[in-house]
């Protein structure tokens, strides 16, 4: 049987990173990845100094920051910026950080178009090394499609289809509802990224976003996009999010044909949520007789979140620092890396086993957090919770 790459390009030595916004996915995702990839976080700031607090228990962080500003006073550049906070504090965040620093961006990139400028600016202005955390690219089960495909196993890709029909308890995040747009900037916006990723940018978009009755208050919670290309090449995203008649015709998988031959897997955590169900990648070609089932190395959370932190790292600038051993790594313009498809590395080293997420509330050897000194310049930018620019 053939074993087809799951391990994104890993760094060397890793860059500290500073943690901004406690939240679900921080707790959830970042934080475990970075445990199993061996990545040192030094510093956790939210609005919300006790989810901080709580975190960086839980997480042996060292420092809880009072406020972006403090933070920066006290890491400047050589670390790594990992922002996870609604989509609307983004940019007031980004104003705060020190010239060219490292930043990696909780999609979306803003929650409308004047957003996504508005950030855009602001990374241009302060010459930012900055890459949207687009991490399905790097999910294991995305990683072996992209293998098989680059093996030829499947010849040329005709049509690449993500389809979910799932019920997404949306009410755990309150700030949705303020969100001008939803469906598509907050969720199929990894599958057009995956998509995008492995066979670049379509040359038409239809898409479609509307309501679901299920959730009034949301801009929109179900979308139809097809994306066209040339040379006999589509791809189709379909989600519905509202299916509550249990598990047994949930759906949530990625399919690709291809001239000789296909692939589909289960991302198995948009299904039966929070909990999750199995994750599976199988292929099949003119030259096999059945189905080839992939045996993964890991999930989307949290192993898919190490490959874009993993893709930031090797950008940081400074090659000595107090915090980091010395790196002979050449530096690389981020913008540049982040349009790029991103290739695994064969050989790169493999993430350790996975762990349950409940493991992490309560980590071994955790180190009470010290609450750092208020900074003379405070961070006046940083939005106070719930508060929504757009
Ligand atoms: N797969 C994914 O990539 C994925 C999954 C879930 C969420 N997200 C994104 O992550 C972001 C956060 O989602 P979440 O589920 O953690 O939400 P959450 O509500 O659980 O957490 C958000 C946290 O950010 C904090 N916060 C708000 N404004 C802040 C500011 N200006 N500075 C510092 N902290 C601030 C809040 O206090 C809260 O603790 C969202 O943009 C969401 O789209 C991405």
């Amino acid at each position: 049987m053939s074993s087809f790459n799951q391990t994104p390009k890993m760094p060397q030595r890793p860059r500290p990173i500073c943690a901004i916004g406690a939240g679900g996915i921080m707790r959830h995702a970042h934080l475990p990845a970075y445990d199993l990839a061996e990545f040192p976080v030094v510093s956790v700031f939210d609005v919300n100094p006790e989810s901080a607090e709580s975190l960086a228990l839980d997480f042996g962080i060292k420092t809880v920051s009072e406020s972006v500003g403090h933070m920066v006073d006290q890491f400047g550049t050589d670390v790594v910026y990992d922002l996870a906070t609604p989509a609307s504090h983004v940019s007031a965040i980004l104003r705060v950080l020190p010239d060219q620093a490292s930043v990696l961006i909780q999609k979306p990139m803003g929650e409308d178009l004047a957003q996504a400028d508005e950030i855009l600016e602001v990374c241009r202005e302060k010459q930012l090394r900055a890459a949207v955390n687009f991490q399905l690219r790097t999910a294991p089960y995305s990683l072996a499609a992209r293998d098989i495909i680059a093996q030829g196993l499947i010849g040329d890709v005709l049509e690449i289809e993500a389809k979910v029909c799932v019920h997404t308890p949306w009410e755990i995040w309150d700030f949705l509802e303020l969100a001008p747009r939803m469906e598509i900037v907050y969720h199929s916006i990894h599958y057009l990224d995956l998509i995008r990723s492995l066979i670049g940018d379509p040359v038409n978009v239809k898409a479609n976003t509307i309501k679901h009755p299920l959730s009034p208050n949301l801009h929109s919670s179900r979308s139809a996009i097809i994306l066209e290309y040339n040379n006999n090449l589509r791809a189709l995203v379909n989600t519905y999010h509202g299916h509550k008649w249990g598990t047994q015709e949930q759906e949530s998988y990625i399919k690709i044909e291809g001239t000789k031959g296909a692939i589909k897997f289960q991302m198995g955590l948009n299904m039966n949520y929070p909990d999750g169900l199995e994750d599976w990648l199988i292929w099949t070609n003119d030259e096999q007789s059945d189905w080839q089932k992939v045996p993964l190395t890991g999930s989307w959370f949290p192993h898919a979140f190490i490959g874009t932190m993993a893709g930031v790292q090797p950008l940081s600038k400074s090659a000595t620092t107090a915090l980091a051993r010395p790196s002979t790594r050449k530096s690389r313009s981020l913008s540049r890396r982040g349009s790029e498809p991103v290739r695994p590395e064969k050989g790169a080293r493999s993430a350790t086993l996975w762990r349950p997420l409940s493991s992490h509330k309560n980590l071994p050897g955790g180190r009470r957090a010290s609450r750092s000194r208020p900074s003379a310049a405070e961070d006046q930018s940083t939005p106070e919770r719930g508060q929504h620019r757009a």
